[in-house]
């Protein structure tokens, strides 16, 4: 679909720089459109049939973005916060333009987030009808047993209206900190701490490694970001 865009915000959109630093270049004729220098923050871009060129190199327009977080422990899923780190401020301040995180981990929770501009996605993935399998890995304190692992098959009474939807618990190592994975399918307020204490244990690493189709990147370390691949995206947008 074509759309038309002011040159200044086409060139934030694609992400080479803040609307200040871009009005800046387009200032500086650093900035072409169809091959002819436009000085002009405000001018029309047709998004589908205007070729636009930085310092000679053509640009590719694309009206979504979507990146990786390998979340570290100790920022908050949030665009904004006054007292405290934000996902977003690990994100480079060109790329950060109408980015949000999917959904929450809690501010102790590592691993992948996903972010992005694209609202209709998001709906669709947070959505509880959608039913996305997340995997995450813990540790627990206490030995986690096979009864845990028929209680969490079985849905568990964390103190909300309704029990939890069945969840797969895989034993990693059970000892006095026990090692696991565990797969829901909703995304409940902190939800996998809520149901190891409703079997009296207590989540003492939380880590995610899955969303859907998206697996953390083992290259990620705590921290860094890259943009999904064509084919993750793909994956994720092929959902219904
Ligand atoms: N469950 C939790 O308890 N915390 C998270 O961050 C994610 C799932």
């Amino acid at each position: 679909m074509s759309t038309l865009l002011r040159l200044d915000k086409f060139l934030a959109d694609v992400g080479i720089g803040t609307r200040t630093q871009v009005k800046q270049m387009i200032r500086k004729g650093q900035i072409q459109v169809n091959g002819i220098v436009i000085k002009k923050p405000e001018y029309k871009i047709d998004t589908q049939k205007d070729r636009v060129a930085a310092s000679g190199e053509e640009l590719s327009y694309q009206k979504y973005r979507y990146f990786m977080l390998h979340k570290p422990a100790g920022c908050v899923c949030a665009t904004e916060d006054r007292k405290e780190k934000t996902v977003l401020s690990l994100v480079p301040e060109e790329y950060r333009k109408d980015l949000f995180p999917v959904g929450r981990l809690d501010k102790d929770t590592e691993g992948l987030l996903l972010l992005t501009n694209d609202g209709d996605l998001a709906h669709r993935l947070l959505a509880p009808k959608k039913h996305v399998d997340k995997t995450y890995y813990a540790k627990i304190e206490g030995q986690v047993t096979e009864q845990d692992v028929e209680a969490f098959r079985e849905g568990i009474d964390i103190g909300d209206d309704k029990l939890t939807m069945p969840a797969v618990l895989e034993i990693l190592h059970s000892s006095d900190i026990s090692e696991i994975q565990v797969t829901i399918q909703e995304g409940r307020f902190h939800q996998i701490k809520r149901m190891f204490e409703a079997v009296g244990k207590k989540v003492l690493y939380l880590k995610r490694l899955t969303m859907g189709p998206l697996h953390l990147d083992p290259l990620l370390g705590p921290g860094e970001i890259r943009p999904l691949t064509e084919e993750e995206v793909k994956a994720l947008c092929e959902r219904k």
